[in-house]
């Protein structure tokens, strides 16, 4: 482990306490390859083929510690993904979220700095038949495009997170976001759970929905004027009618879905680039245009 590894394992200690006994206990009781099930075979002849990885072991920005499995499978129904979705693992380690997904039909692709987990990744996408559905690059997260993800999935630590927060601020409304036991500081989830009974450590996941940037003001087709304050998928404003200042509450932001009630009246409705389309608690149609 590199001194800037060791020091971020230090600084993680407080949040990862309840882990690190189980962590020293797989270690104990035998290497990563029983813990992940996903080392190949060994391949006489080839040094990647005989690599194993060991829980804990350095990486470029964090250690490598699997997601038991319970908490991938866990993160992928939060995700609800589909064969429609594109899903990224940033930091892939062994490639068991990228595989697994692949498993449920889904494109998926790891990036991970180490080459020797891209190739053990890689065996074990082949060997699991799905290596056309799940991919592998060697490469630095902080380096790397994913933004056509509609998936993120990631493991790594709280300040990790907040230095990848703007881009995952900037992707398409309605990308899902989950992250194992790490938060995203301010930005709240939308939705948390837990690996289950069976998971013994690193046990939490974190779910967030991209939210579509509505700040500003809103013309209503009916002439009143929707003012919008926005802080991630939290919404505050007014709605002006006739010169009345009326104020948004319950007001929040899923994906590209608004909701807020204003003047004693639920609305809910889709945002697409400048304009929102919906209904009223009472079922009537509304519409409103971004204001230049
Ligand atoms: C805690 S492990 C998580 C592995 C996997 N995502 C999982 O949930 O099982 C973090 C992984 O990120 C990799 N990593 C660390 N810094 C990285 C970087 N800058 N770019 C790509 N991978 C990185 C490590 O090598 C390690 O495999």
């Amino acid at each position: 482990m590199t001194p800037s590894n060791r020091r971020r394992l230090l600084h993680c200690l407080p949040s990862m306490l309840p882990a690190l006994s189980a962590f020293v206990l797989a270690l104990s009781l035998g290497t990563a390859s029983a813990q992940t099930g996903l080392v190949a075979p060994t391949d006489a002849g080839s040094a990647s083929a005989t690599y194993e990885p060991k829980r804990g072991q350095a990486g470029k920005d964090v250690v490598w510690i699997p997601t038991p499995q319970e908490l991938v499978d866990e993160m992928l129904r939060m995700a609800e993904i589909t064969p429609q979705d594109y899903l990224v693992d940033l930091g892939s380690g062994d490639g068991r979220t990228v595989i697994t997904a692949a498993q449920r039909g889904t494109r998926a692709h790891g990036i991970e700095f180490n080459p020797d987990m891209v190739e053990l990744s890689r065996r074990a996408a082949r060997e699991a038949g799905v290596a056309d559905r799940a991919t592998f690059v060697q490469g630095d997260i902080f380096e790397s495009d994913f933004s056509d993800a509609t998936v993120v999935t990631l493991f790594l630590l709280p300040d990790l997170n907040l230095r990848l927060r703007p881009a995952l601020l900037e992707m398409k409304p309605g990308t899902r976001v989950v992250s194992n036991s790490f938060d995203m500081g301010d930005w709240e989830p939308d939705e948390t759970a837990d690996g289950g009974a069976d998971c013994r450590s690193y046990c939490r996941a974190y779910k967030w929905i991209v939210p579509a940037k509505v700040e500003g003001r809103w013309k209503l087709d009916d002439g009143a004027l929707l003012v919008l304050e926005q802080r991630f998928q939290k919404l505050g404003g007014h709605l002006a009618i006739d010169g009345m200042q009326h104020p948004v509450s319950d007001a929040a932001m899923r994906g590209t879905q608004i909701a807020f009630s204003a003047n004693g009246q639920r609305h809910t409705g889709e945002v697409d680039g400048g304009r929102i389309t919906g209904r009223d608690g009472g079922g009537k149609a509304w519409s409103a245009v971004r204001e230049r």
